[in-house]
């Protein structure tokens, strides 16, 4: 990440070369550990319902459902959403084609909202969050995984800005730093990465 036409990026023409940078597809060993680590202390410890949006090529809803979730996927490139389907083959997991911010769920609800590298590329934050609540069930939880990347033209979201944004709809708002673990994203980063656990 790292350019300001990234919000506008032709999802489709990305996906097949996605999974080449290491924390997407998590190819590597160790990248893939230090994420599996990560979302086994930010997922429930029971099996649990999971909403992965903006899911890409369906790497962390992968490592979801190897951690025993049942997942639910739902991307808006129909080239992401025909490998996700694939990278999830055999498993307790669905990928749809839709929304992020109007997910075709039906009346659906989850335990999770996973969603990594998509909130800052949709338009009203705030309206999307408070939608994204309503599918959650009672005790359920968000893990927001963003940032903001680049120093000349940075993009993103700020983990202050988001905080606020989910503190009238959550009483438990956790950021946790990412950019400090040079594992996660297979080298060093010095720009502003983190994920929020929220539980309503
Ligand atoms: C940076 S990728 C992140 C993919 C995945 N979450 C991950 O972390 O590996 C952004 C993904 O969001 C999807 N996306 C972007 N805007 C979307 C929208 N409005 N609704 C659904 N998916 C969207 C893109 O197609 C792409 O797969």
């Amino acid at each position: 990440m790292g350019a300001p036409e990234l919000r506008d990026l032709d999802w489709d023409a990305e996906a097949a070369a996605f999974d080449e940078e290491p924390d997407h597809g998590l190819r590597d060993p160790g990248v893939r550990a230090a994420w599996a680590d990560r979302l086994r202390s930010w997922l429930p410890e029971r099996p649990a319902d999971v909403l992965d949006l903006g899911c890409g090529t369906g790497s962390l809803s992968l490592l979801a459902a190897e951690q025993g979730h049942r997942v639910t996927g739902v991307d808006a490139s129909p080239a992401m959403v025909e490998r996700a389907r694939a990278k999830l083959a055999g498993r307790d997991a669905v990928v749809l084609h839709g929304e992020a911010g109007a997910p075709p769920v039906g009346e659906q609800r989850f335990d999770v909202i996973l969603v990594r590298h998509v909130l800052w590329t949709l338009p009203g934050p705030d309206r999307v969050l408070r939608h994204w609540r309503a599918l959650l069930r009672p005790g359920g939880r968000f893990v927001l995984v963003e940032g903001v990347w680049g120093t000349v033209h940075p993009v993103g979201i700020p983990a202050g800005r988001l905080a606020a944004l989910l503190a009238p709809l959550s009483p438990d708002v956790r950021v946790e730093r990412l950019s400090d673990d040079p594992l996660l994203w297979g080298r060093d980063v010095d720009d502003e990465r983190y994920a929020v656990v929220a539980t309503v």
